[in-house]
């Protein structure tokens, strides 16, 4: 029986506790409501609020929001003080309570909620960056960037830590999976809109990796040396039409030097082209273990360093104590997290965790591999396979039986249920073997989705590792699907482009033993084919992501015309590629030590591969991907742009309309001339005057056009003016140089029926 006032209000505490969905703030402390402060006042701007808060703040305050804890730190688990809220050991820097000023909780977000964030919990695994970009999409992107944004508000993030839009200068990169491509406007324009998404969600968004880390072995003793016009126009480019389409607020440094001086103490990368001729107000966030220093790197631009204080904990105090630092230098390193915080509301409008919608994701992930897997090869129209009459099927390799490959790293995606394919013994004993080794497979079987496409087919499996009973099992039956695998990882370069593990070898076998053989690839990037002219259809799947089992059987039966286009060339050799031999980091000896490095942990150390630094002349400069086949007059296997349908298109009616020639947009008639609505990539493609200097051709817009079988349909491309200028050093702008242009257009770089000549750069 109640008897007092007290026991009446202990009694409705208790009925408000129970009837909370589950203790928020036990879980996520760090996430507590702001209380009422002036700078609360939503009508003032960031600038204003940020500069309200850093009048409050005391020096020591100041530098806490400029650097992490450290793994160390956070790995040790520590049972009491601000380290308690953090929600996963990758990247935390706490708030100040005091002054309502949130903790950071970053992720990952490559491919989905990172492995290493989440710590086992469930997110979305995608398809990997080639997918979304071989989509050329945007509407997808802001798609992918809406879920992304929705799992890492669920899970408690407030901080992305992706896209990735390095370009593809080395194909053999490790990481080529995570980017968008070789071609700066498609990779800037996808990954503006993804941010762009997420920002809408109140997160702040963060681009990376800031500059030319093209490759990826000895990534922290590299030396990346470039012209600037060739940086300009190319690696800067993606980042500069990025930033401007999405708002992000944050930009990671890389780990590498670009022409000598380290990208995350580079005064020429961060102070004078991105927070100059950017504007970006933003803060700079350096790569992991990334920071070599602290007054160089603070005056150069850097903001934050991740994950440590090795550089910007008490050294910068230190430094701002002396004056090395200027108290207005730090207090514009405040400023712009502070602004950042309030303009992408994770102030106003913190996370609240729940569960992620599944639904949402298996969704975005299908679409994503449905509208970016490309149809390479499809002689006498092997594909779509038909389900009535098809009788037997022999599905082959690639653990097609038990799901789908993705990509290692810090991006890796935690695999739901599990990792179906045990690591080999020296791989589970290797301490690095889960950051870059470990080939990990999400559990969405592609033998599944063909099954169930097929009912009435005699489906069997074999494993691939002998290429003999491969195509025994193929010769008994009517179609082989032979799934093949290529594992890249950040930290490590492939040592080639050739598939591992004997499989060319194994689809030789299957395709002398079956003239129906499909070869389906689940790859980082370009690979090369010495058995291209002996199957019959070729499907490059990417890394599939979770639902890449129905994306997969629902493009090889036709449910979905195969629509993705390469965002990247694949070559025939490579012989044929701007660098031929890779170029690792030396090994260690007497005349070439192992530099001592800020801010590099032994375990991520060892993970990059350290060794003396090396320089990396990308002497191609503006000419790579595309641009170097069409500048060197080289047949690649696959041309970037380039992918089948099961419906063909036709180009007609091109008109250039030029303003009086300043500005460009582009008209033309795509048509379906065949039997099944499909949706063409129609891409817009320019040539500048020889006096340029500029490659052959670089594109300049597309459309990605739906049509019903014989529509027809008048497409408008408006081009972005940067794509109609070139970056003049001496002035340090664009410029439109005036001249005779010519405006290409069709399915592929290497396919352009339309062409007409136009006049640009008039006053
Ligand atoms: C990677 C970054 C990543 C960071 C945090 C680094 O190794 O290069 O892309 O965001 O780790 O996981």
């Amino acid at each position: 029986m109640i008897r007092s006032g007290k026991q009446i209000f202990g009694l409705a505490i208790t009925l408000l506790v129970a009837l909370l969905p589950f203790d928020i703030q036990a879980q996520f402390p760090g996430l507590a409501p702001a209380k009422h402060h002036p700078w609360s006042d939503k009508s003032l701007s960031a600038d204003q609020r940020a500069d309200m808060v850093i009048k409050e703040m005391t020096l020591d305050e100041k530098i806490q929001l400029l650097h992490g804890p450290g793994w160390a730190a956070l790995m040790a688990k520590p049972e009491s003080g601000p380290l308690t809220r953090a929600i996963s050991v990758l990247g935390f820097i706490p708030g100040i309570p005091r002054l309502g000023i949130p903790d950071l909780q970053m992720t990952d977000s490559n491919q989905g909620i990172s492995l290493a964030g989440t710590g086992g919990r469930y997110a979305t695994a995608l398809p990997s960056g080639e997918a979304m970009a071989a989509a050329w999409d945007p509407k997808l992107s802001w798609d992918i960037g809406t879920m992304l944004g929705h799992e890492m508000r669920d899970l408690g993030f407030n901080m992305s830590l992706g896209s990735g839009i390095n370009m593809i200068r080395e194909p053999r990169n490790g990481r080529v999976f995570e980017y968008k491509g070789e071609d700066p406007l498609l990779a800037g324009t996808l990954a503006g809109q993804e941010l762009k998404a997420e920002k809408a969600l109140h997160l702040i968004t963060d681009l990376k990796h800031y500059a030319v880390n093209d490759q990826d072995s000895g990534r922290i003793v590299a030396n990346s040396i470039i012209d600037k016009r060739s940086m300009r126009e190319s690696d800067l480019l993606a980042f500069e039409i990025a930033l401007r389409d999405s708002g992000a607020g944050a930009i990671m440094c890389s780990y590498n030097r670009i022409n000598g001086t380290y990208a995350c103490e580079n005064e020429y990368t961060l102070n004078e082209v991105l927070k100059k001729d950017f504007g970006f107000k933003g803060f700079v966030v350096s790569d992991w273990g990334g920071t070599q220093s602290t007054v160089k790197a603070a005056l150069a631009g850097l903001d934050i360093e991740m994950p440590g204080n090795d550089s910007f904990g008490v050294p910068l105090k230190k430094a701002v104590e002396s004056g090395q630092v200027p108290m207005d230098r730090l207090n514009d390193m405040v400023h712009r997290i502070l602004r950042t915080e309030f303009d992408s509301g994770i102030v106003d409008d913190p996370p609240q965790p729940q569960s992620p919608n599944v639904m949402r994701g298996f969704q975005v992930a299908q679409e994503t591999e449905e509208r970016g897997a490309v149809l390479l090869k499809n002689d006498g129209n092997v594909l779509p396979l038909k389900a009535s009459t098809i009788k037997s099927i022999a599905v082959i390799g690639g653990h097609a039986d038990v799901g789908v490959m993705s990509g290692g790293g810090s991006s890796q995606v935690s695999p739901a249920g599990g990792n179906p394919v045990p690591p080999p013994p020296e791989i589970a004993k290797n301490p690095f073997a889960g950051f870059m080794l470990l080939e990990v497979y999400h559990r969405s079987a592609p033998l599944k989705g063909i099954e169930q496409k097929a009912p009435r087919a005699v489906v069997k499996f074999d494993p691939g590792t002998d290429p003999a009973s491969a195509a025994a099992l193929a010769k008994q039956s009517q179609v082989a699907i032979v799934f093949v695998t290529q594992h890249e990882s950040e930290g490590v370069d492939l040592p080639n482009l050739s598939l591992p593990n004997n499989q060319d070898a194994l689809i030789e076998a299957v395709a002398a033993a079956n003239p129906h053989t499909i070869v389906v690839l689940e790859t980082g990037g370009a690979v090369l084919m010495p058995w291209l002219d002996k199957v019959a259809g070729v499907v490059e799947a990417w890394y599939p992501g979770i639902r890449g089992s129905e994306a997969i059987a629902n493009l090889l039966f036709g449910d979905v015309n195969p629509s993705g286009k390469l965002p990247l060339t694949f070559p025939k050799s490579e012989a044929d590629i701007p660098h031929p031999i890779h170029l690792a980091p030396p090994k260690p000896d007497a005349e070439h030590p192992v530099p001592k490095l800020a801010g590099v942990p032994g375990l991520i150390g060892m993970a990059m591969g350290i060794g003396p630094s090396f320089d990396v002349h990308y002497d191609e400069g503006l000419k790579f991907g595309y641009k170097w086949y069409d500048a060197e007059n080289k047949t690649p296997l696959f041309p970037f742009g380039f992918g089948l349908s099961y419906t063909t298109y036709a180009y007609s009616g091109l008109k250039a309309d030029t303003s009086g020639g300043n500005s460009l947009q582009v008209s033309f008639n795509l048509k379906n001339t065949g039997s099944r609505a499909g949706e063409e990539t129609a891409q817009v493609y320019l040539t500048m005057p020889t006096s340029t200097g500029e490659p052959p051709k670089r594109l300049i817009g597309w459309s990605k056009v739906a049509l019903a079988p014989g529509e027809q349909k008048n497409v408008i491309v408006n081009v972005d003016p940067l794509l109609l200028s070139l970056f003049n050093v001496d002035k340090n702008g664009w410029e439109q140089v005036p001249g005779d242009y010519t405006v290409w257009v069709g399915g592929s770089s290497r396919e352009l029926p339309l062409k007409t000549a136009v006049k640009l750069g008039g006053s």
